[in-house]
């Protein structure tokens, strides 16, 4: 079925310049960008959205990170979208990251992972809303 995820270009692409180059892989998997905003999240933004993680110890330095730079928050549309993010965005970690994948390709480490993406249909429609006015969408 035809579905939609939500993505995240972080602070450390948008700093190499690399918006177009990340968003190219996204569409050469069959993604579409239906939504798409360059933002400066704020910290109460950032904790709010990586809430899930809050006692995780990397938290203070994720939450950190994400608002060191703009970032690019979109919403894609494809065939399976969730998983197809998944698999081009390749692991977490770039060391373990698939050839050809986002993170494999562009990634500086564990952390500045060059791109987020949900992890379930039902985390991507609470992520989606969380940036996004339906209208904004437009597929
Ligand atoms: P993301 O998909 O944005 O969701 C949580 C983020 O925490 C994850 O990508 C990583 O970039 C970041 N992170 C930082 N340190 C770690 C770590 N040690 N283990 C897992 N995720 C981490």
């Amino acid at each position: 079925a035809v579905t939609r995820t939500f993505s995240i270009i972080k602070p450390d692409a948008t700093r190499r310049n690399l918006t177009g180059a990340v968003t190219a892989k996204l569409e050469e998997a069959g993604l579409r960008v239906v939504a798409s905003k360059r933002i400066q999240m704020s910290q109460e933004q950032a904790e709010g959205f990586y809430a899930v993680h809050k006692e995780r110890p990397f938290f203070g330095e994720l939450v950190s990170f994400m608002i060191s730079g703009p970032v690019v928050v979109q919403v894609l549309e494809g065939e399976n979208a969730m998983q197809a993010n998944r698999d081009i965005m390749g692991a977490t970690n770039p060391k373990d990251a698939a050839e050809g994948t986002i993170r494999k390709l562009f990634a500086e480490s564990i952390e500045a992972n060059t791109v987020h993406g949900s992890d379930s249909d039902e985390n991507a429609a609470v992520e989606i809303a969380y940036f996004f006015k339906p209208e904004e969408i437009v597929g």
